[in-house]
C-alpha cells in the first residue's frame, strides 16, 4: 500500500456508482469474469478506500424480479451499511435500459406500455431516493436511440422524452423532494443513435421542459471524448449555463466504444484540464466516478482502480495548484492576454453605435503572437512531472 499525500479523505467529495466496482464484466464477447458484489460490500469496501458517497440504479440494490420482502432485505443491507460507514448516498438513478422490455427504449419507446412503466419505475425509485438523501438523480437514456431509420420517429421521440421529464419533475415538486434531475448525454452504445447524444444537445432540450430549473446534465468524460468533443471546454459551458449538476469521471481513449477507463486513464492531458476546470469553482456536486475496472482484474483490481480513479484525481489537483500558483506560468498567461478576455467588449455606456467604426492598427493586430506554445509547454511539464 502506498503512503503518500494522495489519499482520499471525505472533504474531498469523491462517490462511485455502485455498479462500477460491481461491473461483473459482462461484454458482447463474454459472460461474468466476477461474482455479483452487493452493494453493502460495495458501500463497506469504497468507505475504506476513502469515498465519501455512493450513486445506485435501483437494480444495483435488488434486482428487477425481486419479491417484496427481497427488495425490503437488499434496502436494509445497504441502509446498515451506509449507517456503518457514513457514506452519504449523493445520487440515484433508474436502470431502464437492462431489462429485455427496455431493449427499444424506456421514456420513447413506440411501446406506450413500456414508457408507462418506465415512469412508474422511476417514480419508485425515486421514493427510495429522497428516503436516502440524494439531492441529485440521473437520467441516462441509453436504450434512448435507434439502428435504422424508419424506426424512430426523432421529433415524437423528443415529445415522449420532455413528457417524461415533465411528469418526473412534476412528481418531485409533489411528493416535496429536494431532488433535481441530471440528464446524461451519450452519441451511442447501447443504440447505433442515441437521442440527446452530446451536452449541447441535453441543454438545448432542457429549454423546452415545463421546470426547466429541476433538469441539469451529468457529462461524462468518456461520452464527450466518444464524439472527439473536450470535456473540459462541455463542464465549463454547463457551469456557465448554470446546469452542472453531477459529473460523471472516467477515462477514454479517442473516438472509439465507451471504455469507462479508470479517472486520469486514457487522455490525461484531457484529465489535466478536466480537475482545473473544476478546481476553477462553480460546481459544488460529488467528485463521481462512472467507471468500469476492466474484465482483466479481479476482486484486488477492482478495488486498485476504484482507489487509483481518486488517487489521479488528487495528483492531477496537486499538478493543477502547482501550475496555477508558477510565477512563469502567470507570467505565461499575461502574456498570453488571457485575462483580457474577461473585459467586455464595449465599455460601460457603449453601443454598437461606437464600435461600428472602430479601426484598428490591423497590421499590428495580424502580426501579434499570442505566446500559447509557451504557455501549454509549461502546463505538459507540469503534467509530465519536471516542474
Ligand atoms: C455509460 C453510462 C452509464 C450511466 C449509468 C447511470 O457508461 O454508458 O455512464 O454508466 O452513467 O448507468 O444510469
Ligand atoms: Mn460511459
Ligand atoms: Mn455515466
Amino acid at each position: 500500500m502506498t503512503t503518500d499525500g494522495y489519499v482520499p479523505a471525505p472533504a474531498d467529495r469523491f462517490s462511485f456508482g455502485i455498479w462500477t466496482v460491481g461491473w461483473q464484466g459482462v461484454d458482447v464477447f463474454g459472460p461474468a469474469v466476477r461474482p455479483p458484489m452487493p452493494a453493502d460490500r460495495a458501500v463497506r469496501k469504497l468507505a475504506e478506500l476513502g469515498a465519501y458517497g455512493v450513486n445506485f440504479h435501483d437494480n444495483d440494490v435488488f434486482d428487477f424480479d425481486a419479491s417484496e420482502s427481497e427488495r425490503d432485505q437488499r434496502i436494509a443491507a445497504f441502509r446498515q451499511a451506509l449507517a456503518d460507514t457514513g457514506l452519504v448516498v449523493t445520487t440515484a438513478t433508474t436502470n431502464l435500459f437492462g431489462h429485455p422490455m427496455f431493449k427499444e427504449g424506456a421514456f420513447t419507446a413506440n411501446d406506450r406500455d413500456v414508457r408507462r412503466f418506465a415512469l412508474a419505475k422511476v417514480m419508485r425509485n425515486l421514493d427510495l431516493a429522497a428516503g436516502m438523501g440524494a439531492r441529485v438523480y440521473v437520467c441516462w437514456g441509453g436504450r434512448e436511440g435507434a439502428e435504422s431509420g424508419a424506426s424512430k420517429d426523432v421529433r415524437a421521440a423528443l415529445d415522449r422524452y420532455k413528457e417524461a421529464m415533465d411528469v418526473l419533475c412534476q412528481y418531485v415538486l409533489d411528493q416535496g423532494y429536494a431532488i433535481r434531475f441530471a440528464i446524461e448525454p451519450k452519441p451511442n452504445e447501447p443504440r447505433g443513435d442515441i437521442l440527446l447524444p452530446t451536452l449541447g444537445h441535453a441543454l438545448a432540450f432542457i429549454t423546452e421542459l415545463e421546470h426547466p430549473e429541476l433538469v441539469g446534465v451529468n457529462p461524462e468524460v468518456g461520452h464527450e471524448e466518444m464524439s472527439g468533443l473536450n470535456y473540459a471546454h462541455a463542464i465549463s459551458q454547463a457551469l456557465w449555463h448554470g446546469k452542472l449538476f453531477h459529473i460523471d469521471l472516467n477515462g477514454q481513449h479517442g473516438p472509439r466504444y465507451d471504455q469507462d477507463l479508470r479517472f486520469g486513464a486514457g487522455n490525461a492531458r484531457g484529465a489535466f484540464w478536466v480537475v482545473d476546470a473544476l478546481a476553477a469553482g462553480g460546481y459544488d456536486g460529488p467528485v463521481h466516478f462512472d467507471y468500469k475496472p476492466p474484465r482483466t482484474e479481479d476482486d484486488d483490481g477492482v478495488w486498485e482502480s476504484a482507489r487509483a480513479c481518486m488517487r489521479n484525481y488528487l495528483i492531477l489537483r496537486e499538478k493543477v495548484r502547482a501550475f496555477r500558483a508558477d510565477p512563469e506560468v502567470i507570467k505565461a498567461l499575461a502574456d498570453s492576454r488571457v485575462s483580457a478576455l474577461s473585459e467586455p467588449t464595449l465599455a460601460a455606456g457603449e453601443t454598437w453605435r461606437d464600435v461600428r467604426a472602430f479601426t484598428p492598427d490591423i497590421g499590428a493586430l495580424a502580426g501579434r503572437g499570442m505566446a500559447f506554445e509557451r504557455l501549454d509547454q509549461l502546463a505538459l511539464e507540469h503534467l509530465y512531472g519536471v516542474r
